[in-house]
């Protein structure tokens, strides 16, 4: 490939919107270009990153057994109104509508055209088990696109979708998909880590996420770096205080704290640690009644160490929150707790509140909480003494660093991580739904077992780019590179010798399958070395008159610190050495 026959585009400078590394280089290098919030054309240098990712994917899924299809991007809404979920999906579903007035969705996602072909395709035990795979473009309406293609609305996934005659099958098959992930990581040459991800809703179940390691990751994983434990943050469990509770020593005293109602601050003021305070959080469920009027409303406090926070997936599990909660309306925590939010407490409430104290806060004695007064705090507060003891006592927090590993095996680190792949196994959530059936041995029905098994394909090329790039751009691991080698000329245009060089280079790597591009744009050296180590091929050659003057050329890796010189009689070895060609 010659540059003029390609397209080539950089930027000295990222756009202003462009916060990370990876969304500012992928900007510049010419990679993507915006075209609404969330929204990109994938260039041509972009591209041929993305076709080396699903390529790489391609080839493991079918290793593994998984077999290609393609499902439409417009889907009619009926089969989502099967499963409920276009009328439970959030916004984020993007619905539209014909020229009839009739509904669709652009795919978020595909459970459901999957489960409608399986019904009707895998009618016998002999045609299980299944794996569907394809590679497609999503759309969801997220709340907060950024990054570039890392959260993105439209983007591309691979997404995969098995079916077994029973779970013990199904948990094969999930098996094979994580060892399958874990090799398509390696061979793109990621830092990753798979952690156990919480199931939501449908509970009980396996999941697993595949993070890519980077501080600019935004969730937050968690492992034990003495075991193999490791968990996204919503699910990796706190365990309660080895060490029992203290007998209370201090009185409780009513305590001035005006204009004090972060925990931060009532114990910067008070001199003492932020351990020693209590978080309140207010939270109420109704009950409805058979014409779905609110029959009963709860009111909820939760209470978490002060500097401590809470984990909204785990309350989310407890009886009674399980079926869905809301924020306390300000008239609700003036009714029950005789104060306005910022000095609430577990002690002196005005209506009962049933209270769920973290299981540190369960171990606290003489703690700090709010008085259920403006400006006022209680300190020395103690359960037994000057409370009930808690209704509930359960994990609601997020563990944080040096916290016990759940497996016994040391204590907890933290890394924040980006996904780029999740495993799911799904059971018969939508089999039920959907009546996906089978029929077995002995011909009677029976309700197939479901997992699914996502990759994010955009996104791994942002994932890639902040595990991999320095000042001067980005460094492509070799498996997903635009081009592995690009081959400079010096004066391409003036002299036939280097001509000629630069040429028989590219047609030798050609022959032997080499991605070469040779740039025959006529830039400056300083230009056209600026622009390929920003674009991050891994081998650069540089042909010159002055080199080839004494048969030599110029090879420079993308991560070396200097260029050396190799012989004509060199070169090509050497590539396909380090090429593995
Ligand atoms: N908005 C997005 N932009 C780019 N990639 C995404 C986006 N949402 C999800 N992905 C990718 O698709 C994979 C499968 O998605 P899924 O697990 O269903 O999404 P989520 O974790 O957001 O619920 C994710 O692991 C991630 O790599
Ligand atoms: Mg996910």
């Amino acid at each position: 490939m010659k540059a003029t026959q390609f397209f080539v585009s950089t930027l000295k400078e990222a756009p202003a919107d462009a916060e990370v590394v990876s969304h500012k280089l992928m900007m510049r290098a010419g990679f993507i270009k915006r075209l609404g919030a969330g929204i990109y054309s994938y260039m041509p240098m972009g591209l041929r990153v993305i076709r080396k990712v699903e390529n790489i994917i391609r080839e493991e899924m079918n290793r593994a057994g998984a077999v290609e299809l393609l499902m439409p991007i417009v889907q009619p809404a009926e089969l989502w109104q099967e499963t409920g979920r276009f009328e439970t999906m959030g916004p984020e579903l993007m619905r539209v509508k014909d020229r009839h007035e009739r509904d669709f969705v652009i795919q978020p996602t595909s459970e459901e055209v999957i489960t409608d072909i399986a019904r009707q395709e895998l009618r016998s035990y002999r045609a299980l088990p299944k794996n569907f795979y394809h590679i497609q473009t999503k759309f969801r309406d997220e709340r907060r696109p950024r990054f570039g293609v890392m959260r993105g609305r439209e983007f591309t996934m691979k997404d995969a979708y098995s079916f077994d005659r029973d779970l013990e099958s199904a948990r094969k098959s999930y098996q094979g998909m994580y060892d399958a992930y874990v090799r398509i990581f390696e061979r793109m040459g990621l830092t990753f880590r798979a952690v156990a991800a919480d199931t939501g809703a449908i509970g009980g179940d396996i999941s697993h996420e595949f993070q890519v390691i980077a501080d600019t990751g935004e969730d937050a994983i968690v492992y034990c770096p003495g075991s193999d434990y490791a968990a996204n943050i919503e699910l990796a469990e706190a365990l309660a205080p080895a060490a029992p509770r203290a007998a209370g020593a201090k009185p409780l005293t009513k305590t001035p704290t005006p204009g004090k109602s972060t925990c931060e601050d009532v114990a910067a003021l008070l001199g003492v640690p932020l351990e020693t305070t209590v978080k309140s959080l207010v939270l109420a469920t109704d009950e409805k009644n058979a014409a779905g009027d609110v029959a009963k409303t709860t009111v909820w406090l939760l209470l978490v160490r002060g500097d401590h926070a809470l984990n909204e997936v785990k309350a989310s599990k407890l009886p009674g929150l399980k079926e869905g909660f809301r924020f306390a309306t300000v008239g609700e925590i003036e009714s029950h707790f005789g104060c306005k939010p910022g000095y609430l407490g577990p002690i002196g409430l005005k209506q009962p509140v049933k209270i769920v104290a973290d299981r540190t806060v369960a171990a606290m004695s003489d703690f700090i909480c709010g008085a259920n007064e403006s400006d006022f705090h209680f300190t020395g507060a103690n359960w037994g003494r000057d409370l009930p003891e808690p209704d509930v006592v359960a994990d609601i927090r997020n563990v944080v660093e040096g916290d016990p590993s759940p497996d016994g095996r040391g204590v907890l680190a933290i890394q924040r991580g980006i996904e780029v792949g999740h495993v799911f196994l799904l059971g018969t959530k939508y089999s039920v739904a959907m009546k996906a059936t089978y029929l077995d041995e002995g011909g009677k029905p029976q309700l197939m077992q479901m997992g699914c098994f996502g990759i994010g394909v955009t996104r791994i090329l942002g994932a890639a780019i902040e595990q991999n790039n320095d000042e001067r751009g980005i460094i492509w691991p070799a498996s997903i590179a635009p081009f592995s080698v690009v081959i400079c000329p010096i004066g391409y245009d003036r002299s036939d010798d280097v001509r000629v060089a630069a040429d028989k280079l590219h047609a030798d790597l050609q022959a032997i399958g080499v991605d070469v591009l040779l740039d025959d744009r006529g830039e400056r050296p300083g230009a056209m070395f600026a622009d390929w180590e920003l674009i991050g091929v891994p081998h650069r050659v540089v042909i010159s008159d002055r080199g080839l003057k004494d048969g030599k050329v110029e090879y420079q890796g993308r991560r070396d610190a200097q260029a050396s010189t190799l012989t004509l009689a060199e070169l090509l070895p050497t590539l396909k050495t380090k090429l593995g060609a």
